[in-house]
């Protein structure tokens, strides 16, 4: 149906303040990161043209540019994760959000408990598959960044004709800004939780952030599914 086909794609597209986000993403980790690599090597070469230097001080430099490159590539993985939107057409949900997690767990030292219910709806709309994707993602990497926990709790499942989708985190938690309504935060800090709260509401769900200063955080989405 052309009509779905390109709705699907307004949904895929990139909007400003994803944009944005992914080149700030990009200077803030990846870009930091290589820079220091790079004058780690150059540490490297002037030690090893020099007579001074012992072989241990040159593997530790070999050793500190090592988890540079390395830090530098799971940025740059986890950020292309959030791209990889043709496959979604031909997935299930329960896969994607297996794929998702497993990712995560790859590129962080961190751990998820994934508990999903049956039965789940047969086919989620490729839209809806987007929007479930885009906030598991998110949310999984403020437990990386923000929760300063490394277990993060995923629960996927269909209730009364809605599908739900919640991350928690047991870590410190914080004062969650109002995201409705006229005095809904604009700023700049606050770009992922917006952007999850838009993409639930793209497909006519609703968005949730429960969380206080330590008392750890939850995200949660309910979607209809149309079945
Ligand atoms: N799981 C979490 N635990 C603790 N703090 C969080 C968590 N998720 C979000 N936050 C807080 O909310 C802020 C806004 O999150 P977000 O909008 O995703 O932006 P960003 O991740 O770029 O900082 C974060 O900077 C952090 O202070
Ligand atoms: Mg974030």
């Amino acid at each position: 149906m052309p009509d779905r086909n390109l709705a699907a794609r307004r949904l895929m597209a990139v909007t400003e303040e994803e944009l944005q986000r992914i080149v700030l993403d990009i200077h803030d980790g990846p870009v930091q990161n290589l820079f220091a690599a790079l004058s780690q090597l150059t540490i490297l070469r002037s030690q090893i043209s020099g007579t001074q230097s012992s072989t241990e001080e040159c593997v530790a430099v070999i050793n500190r540019t090592i988890n540079l490159l390395t830090t530098s590539l799971g940025d740059i993985r986890d950020l292309l994760g959030t791209f990889r939107s043709p496959e979604f057409a031909k997935s299930g949900l329960s896969e994607i959000v297996e794929d998702i997690v497993i990712q995560h767990e790859s590129i962080s030292s961190g751990t998820v408990t994934l508990e999903m219910k049956d039965p789940l709806p047969e086919s989620a709309s490729l839209q809806v598959k987007i929007a479930l994707c885009r906030i598991l993602q998110e949310s999984l990497s403020n437990v990386r960044r923000h929760s300063g926990v490394e277990n993060a709790t995923v629960k996927l499942w269909a209730e009364k004709g809605c599908l739900f989708l919640e991350i928690s985190d047991q870590g410190r938690g914080f004062e969650p800004p109002l995201l409705n309504g006229p005095k809904a935060t604009e700023k700049h800090e606050h770009i992922g939780l917006r952007g999850m709260r838009e993409r639930a509401a793209l497909v006519g769900g609703e968005f949730s952030v429960e969380s206080h200063p330590g008392a750890g955080t939850q995200i949660r989405v309910e979607v209809p599914t149309y079945e």
